[in-house]
């Protein structure tokens, strides 16, 4: 196959090989390097994948304990600092990330949500039961049990405008008829003054459309959407697409996809979907994946309670298991793809991965209103840092990714309580793999020794060494991640195709497995600036420190 390199280079892959092995490169490396290297990286800089774009670097904001109110939403008479309303902590940190679309208002809370409660007068708007109520029983009552609806449509695009990402709504479809959709769209994107939705909004304080573009139609449809099957979401699904007002923007359909590795729900959606033709993929922007990292048992339990560890308190084994949990998110990936391309040929559709993180037992809150809130420790960082690798492997299959969730719940880049504040170590891989967004992914391969570990009736492993790169015009990003617990990784790399002339290294390690950030020591865990290089004969050797992320910003020629 021919392919045009992102350095404008035109080579096949197999041609390069050839010459490579003409040249020597890969068969005899530089002595000094050679003798110094335990792990290879070779970058194929002529190989593009895909490009790697700030949708993969997406939030989720679910009406869920306590995201919403105390975790973005302090109210506008709030002591902490906020802007109109919307904590300026999360606002500032926020900007310092690709600007990734943000998804709202859930999660299974979607399903239950009539738009029309948080729109009009904050003081007229109605308190509602939240769907998550039942499993906050024993917690105290609050908003995040009763929900105010303070904070409604016009206030999640203020944060979005905030924040820089754009939004991403998840429609109703258990609990609402398709009308109500499409006047929410009516309601988010018809022109100013044109309809009694556009006034209804500009009275709110919102004159000119927000043309959304991204809209969910339903949520885990398999569960708490519905407990459809796939075939009864196939039905839903054509009836709440087949007409849906586009006031001229380019509307982006999601439709609700498999948990994890359930083939067969993406087999028999679209095989109802296009009963009667393909041209009902036409309907169909993104299909939407749902994977988290939950199970440290090793094997002993899929019982979804009992198989949830301690977000701080873990074994090295229970460490590599949640790595290899998240490390599935390839396969699936993979896995789905190909069951796609059975009716898609020619692959319209993309994978939406719109959850997923880590989720661990109950205790680690830093308030007991925030349901499935939890600690983020390095482990989290390496899960983030990953998935994230994984995406950017697969830039041609995936088009968004949202990390479950923005604050105060789940794999969280921030832990907030009323007037306090941090930002995780999940928060500083965002920030430090920001660096690829607006390149090209191009094919990376990492040759390093396996890592064994102890499952209850077997041997487990993990790859001892992974990655992704990118290319911006002469800049290649490079991020590593070396999950051995106590190994630093010695690592030769080549960078084929393009002449590496300079290399700056920043990397998040910690002494300690569970480190982490907490209101009395935020920046326990934050990136380093360390040393690299020095570039002999197109290669260096960079050693990678034990249970680290780096970033190696490689300067081409
Ligand atoms: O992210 C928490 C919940 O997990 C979401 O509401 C739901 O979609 C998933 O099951």
């Amino acid at each position: 196959m021919r392919a045009v390199s992102p350095l404008g280079l035109r080579v096949t892959r197999r041609g390069f090989l050839r010459a490579a092995a003409v040249a020597g490169v890969g068969a005899a490396l530089p002595p000094r390097s050679s003798r110094a290297a335990d792990a290879r990286i070779d970058v194929l800089a002529s190989e593009p994948i895909g490009p790697v774009t700030a949708d993969f670097y997406g939030h989720f904001v679910e009406h869920l304990g306590g995201v919403v109110y105390d975790g973005l939403w302090v109210g506008e008479n709030s002591r902490v600092p906020n802007t109109r309303g919307i904590r300026q902590a999360v606002i500032d940190h926020m900007r310092r990330l690709p600007a990734g679309p943000i998804r709202w208002p859930g999660g299974c809370f979607a399903d239950s949500y009539d738009w029309r409660d948080g729109v009009g007068p904050a003081g007229q708007r109605p308190r509602r039961t939240n769907f998550w109520a039942n499993d906050m029983a024993s917690l105290p009552d609050g908003a995040g049990k009763y929900d105010p609806n303070t904070f409604g449509t016009n206030e999640f695009m203020r944060f979005c405008r905030l924040a820089g990402g754009a939004p991403y709504l998840a429609a109703n479809l258990r609990s609402l008829p398709p009308r109500d959709f499409y006047q929410w769209v009516e309601y988010c994107n018809s022109p100013a003054g044109s309809t009694t939705a556009a006034q209804l909004r500009e009275q709110g304080g919102e004159r000119d459309p927000f043309r959304v573009r991204y809209w969910g139609v339903g949520n885990e449809s398999w569960g708490c959407g519905g407990n459809f099957s796939p075939e009864d979401y196939a039905v839903e699904y054509r009836r709440f697409t087949a007409w849906v007002p586009r006031f001229g923007v380019n509307l982006a359909f999601i439709g609700s996809g498999p948990n994890g590795g359930d083939l067969a729900w993406t087999r028999r959606f679209l095989a109802k979907l296009t009963e009667r033709g393909e041209g009902a993929l036409g309907s169909l922007w993104g299909w939407a994946l749902h994977n988290y990292s939950w199970n440290t048992s090793r094997g002993a339990t899929t019982d979804w309670t009992a198989g949830k560890g301690d977000a701080l308190q873990f074994t090295t084994d229970e460490w590599y298991e949640l790595l290899n949990e998240a490390d599935r998110m390839e396969g699936l990936i993979t896995g789905h793809w190909a069951v796609m391309g059975e009716v898609d040929r020619r692959h319209r559709v993309k994978l939406v991965v719109d959850e997923w993180g880590t989720w661990y037992r109950a205790g680690t809150a830093v308030d007991p209103s925030h349901l499935f809130g939890q600690q983020s420790t390095m482990r989290d960082a390496l899960v983030a840092a990953l998935t994230l690798d994984t995406f950017h492997r697969h830039a041609d299959k995936v088009a968004m990714a949202n990390i479950a969730q923005l604050v105060n719940c789940l794999q969280s880049l921030f832990l907030a309580h009323e007037d306090r504040f941090l930002a995780t170590p999940t928060f500083h891989v965002f920030e430090l793999y920001g660096a690829h967004v607006g390149g090209q992914s191009v094919r990376t391969m990492v040759s390093a020794p396996r890592i064994g570990y102890q499952r209850v009736n077997a041997a487990g492993s993990l790859w001892g060494l992974g990655g992704s790169a990118s290319i911006k015009d002469r800049t290649l990003t490079l991020t590593v991640v070396n999950p051995h617990v106590s190994d630093a990784r010695d690592t030769e790399i080549a960078i084929r195709g393009a002449a590496p002339a300079g290399v700056r290294a920043t990397t998040i390690a910690a002494g300690q497995l569970a480190a982490h950030n907490t209101f009395e020591q935020p920046r326990a865990v934050e990136p380093r600036e360390t040393s690299a290089g020095p570039i002999a004969g197109g290669t260096f050797v960079h050693r990678f420190p034990p249970a680290s992320v780096t970033r190696l910003t490689i300067t081409l020629t």
